[in-house]
């Protein structure tokens, strides 16, 4: 089973994470007559997204209670009288602006081909505020959502990722969240990367790479900090200086960036300390109510 066209695309869940999170009708998608080949629109759109902002700004960050979630959804939802393979980024804008906030100082944490993990490590926005926890990422954190391809109303069925083509909705929604939560990141930012990713640690062509290194600002910016975080038992395939993360590393060299690199943190929370690696039983267990209670759930 495969996660496509969930939160940022390309991400990995653990299957019984996606047993548990996702909705029945999602199981069901990406039946043989789908168009695309991603998931399609989460049923009650329009709900789950009212509900997600109206808790983010009353319960989570009432400082934010003068966001209006109607005005915010109503300019979100302009992506979805678009063509599915011709939403832009820049679509977004009037979304972002609505619902962009600030980034408190050396709270950002970014990270590749962890999601999970950074969203226990989070902590709800104590420790950390990663894109999942910002207002703007959190509303379509998990969730697939399009226009039918030659018909008004939303795609059930599948939606596009981009193997499909590369304007479609739900990536230019993570590359237009992505370039405003790295623009307005500060002080010591961190990254996570996952060093037991066969693929490499640091993939030199995604979200991290593309749409974030580069709008990095660099007046803003004290230093950053990579971490190279290993599953327990799992293979090693990167560590700090080692394949993709030393062209990670070698890249924010040139631009000048002030960085170090850690393999194997260990400042997990206190029920994850002493561990060394990814907590990952740990995590599969009591992370689905984590996950529920930080990013969502559909
Ligand atoms: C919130 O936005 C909606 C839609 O733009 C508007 O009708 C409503 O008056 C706004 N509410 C407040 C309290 O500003
Ligand atoms: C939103 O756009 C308006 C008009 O362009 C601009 O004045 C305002 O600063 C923007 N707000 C944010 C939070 O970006
Ligand atoms: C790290 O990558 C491995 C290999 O792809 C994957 O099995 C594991 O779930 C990832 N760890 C986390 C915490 O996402
Ligand atoms: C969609 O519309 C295009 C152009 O009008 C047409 O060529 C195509 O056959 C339509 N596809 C479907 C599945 O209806």
């Amino acid at each position: 089973m495969e996660a496509r066209g969930y939160a940022r695309s390309r991400r990995p869940l653990p299957a019984l994470l996606l047993i548990l999170l996702l909705p029945p009708a999602a199981g069901a998608a990406g039946a043989a007559d789908a168009r695309w080949s991603g998931q399609g629109t989460i049923p009650h759109l329009q709900s789950i997204f009212l509900g997600r902002c109206a808790e983010y700004v009353a319960v989570l960050s009432p400082e934010l209670r003068d966001k209006n979630c109607t005005a915010i959804w109503e300019a979100f939802k302009l992506v979805l009288d678009k063509d599915p393979c011709s939403v832009l980024p820049s679509d977004y804008d009037l979304f972002i602006n609505l619902s962009r906030h600030s980034i408190p100082r050396d709270k950002s944490l970014f990270w590749e081909n962890n999601h999970l993990l950074v969203t226990s490590y989070a902590e709800n926005g104590r420790r950390f505020m990663p894109l999942c926890n910002v207002l703007y990422g959190m509303v379509g954190d998990f969730l697939s959502w399009c226009r039918q391809k030659n018909a008004s109303g939303l795609d059930y069925q599948s939606c596009p990722t981009s193997e499909d083509c590369e304007n479609n909705p739900v990536d230019s929604y993570w590359k237009s969240a992505s370039i405003q939560y790295a623009k307005d990141s500060s002080g010591v930012i961190y990254v996570m990367l996952n060093g037991s990713e066969p693929t490499g640690a640091y993939p030199v062509k995604g979200f991290f790479a593309d749409f974030e290194i580069p709008h990095l600002q660099k007046d803003k910016i004290t230093r950053i900090e990579i971490w190279v975080m290993h599953e327990i038992g799992g293979s090693n395939v990167e560590s700090c200086g080692e394949g993709s993360v030393k062209i990670l590393e070698e890249r924010l060299e040139k631009m000048g960036f002030q960085y170090s690199c850690i393999n194997d943190y260990k400042g997990w929370s206190p029920t994850l300390q002493g561990l060394s690696g990814f907590p990952e039983r740990l995590w599969v267990w009591q992370g689905a109510h984590y996950i529920c209670s930080l990013c969502q759930c559909p």
